[in-house]
């Protein structure tokens, strides 16, 4: 079934999600759009000439509106982190930018996926200024701190990162959780697996949870790897995987705030939400960013 994707935002992100979604194989169609539109246009241009190294897949810079049909759209505008700065400073600007382009989508019958920091927060302002289902409106969210994590430990473990079984929740940023009571390796808890102690757990959790900084203070920008997380939660959702990913969403039961859990990712969008296990400090560090996140859309709304 021939399926199309839209990218908004071709900057680095939306550059890096592209080719992925091109590598990844399973769009036939995938248009880009910018502001600028001649970078859109030189994006597409030069991803076009790849096609004898991907399947088939047409690639066309066009407007926003070119886009209302296709299968599911990616949102990658609005400017990135500067160095020093929280992805919660970048709420204001980023906020106006995807709540517009949002309302355009009302009535979409696709997939909405955000990946414009802060992720959470405008995951929520999308799904309020589309009013789409809130399981079709997916975040990012922590994947990419995920998929951090688990290359680190598989690193320091010297353990492919795939056998690596750990995961972050709550808010894509500085109230992140790394859930290690529930981390496994090959099916052993990671706390008990041989010469693993309890003081390495912060200092991992810090590498993680800064890991954007460091890339951005060297390269200005982080690009590659949430392009394949990306091309990731499209692939779940077009070809209907249901793989469990830690997307965000908002969640009715959380007083409708926005943020990442462990979900299966499905045609349906991010339909069912787990409940891992956690321990008491989990818990409450999840509850923490729960209101982190509450309270950094207040802070836009009133
Ligand atoms: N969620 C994550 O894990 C994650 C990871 C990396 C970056 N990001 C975020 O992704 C976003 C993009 O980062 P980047 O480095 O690609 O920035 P960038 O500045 O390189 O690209 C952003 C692009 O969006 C375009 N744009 C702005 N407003 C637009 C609009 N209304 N319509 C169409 N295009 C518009 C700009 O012209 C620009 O080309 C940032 O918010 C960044 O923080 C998120």
């Amino acid at each position: 079934m021939p399926l199309s994707v839209g990218v908004i935002g071709t900057g680095w992100v939306g550059a890096s999600v592209a080719i992925s979604v091109l590598h990844a194989g399973f769009a036939s169609e995938l248009l880009l759009a910018d502001m600028r539109h001649e970078l859109a246009e030189g994006e597409a241009m030069d991803l076009s000439h790849g096609a004898p190294f991907y399947t088939t897949a047409g690639v066309r810079a066009v407007d926003v509106d070119a886009m209302l049909d296709t299968d599911a759209v990616v949102i990658a505008a609005g400017r990135g982190g500067k160095p020093g700065e929280s992805r919660l400073d970048l709420l204001r600007d980023n906020a106006d930018t995807i709540r517009k382009l949002a309302e355009q989508f009302r009535g979409y019958r696709g997939l909405f996926v955000v990946v414009t920091n802060p992720v959470d927060v405008l995951t929520y302002v999308a799904a309020k200024s589309s009013d789409l289902p809130c399981e079709r409106i997916i975040g990012t969210g922590t994947m990419l701190d995920t998929a951090r994590l688990r290359q680190v430990l598989g690193h320091s473990l010297r353990v492919d990162p795939h056998s690596v079984h750990a995961q972050v929740v709550g808010e894509h940023g500085d109230s992140e959780v790394v859930l290690w009571s529930s981390a496994h390796v090959g099916g052993t808890p990671l706390r008990e697996w041989a010469g693993w102690s309890p003081d390495r757990e912060a200092p991992i959790a810090t590498e993680v949870r800064t890991a954007a900084y460091e890339i951005i203070k060297r390269k200005g920008a982080t690009n590659h790897a949430i392009g394949l997380c990306t091309a990731a939660v499209l692939r779940s959702v077009l070809r209907d995987q249901h793989q469990v990913l830690t997307v965000s969403r908002v969640h009715p039961a959380l007083n409708g705030v926005a943020l990442s859990l462990p979900t299966v990712v499905g045609a349906g969008g991010a339909t069912t939400v787990l409940e891992p296990e956690m321990s008491a400090d989990e818990k409450a560090a999840l509850n923490k960013s729960a209101e982190v996140l509450d309270a950094a859309y207040k802070s836009i709304s009133g």
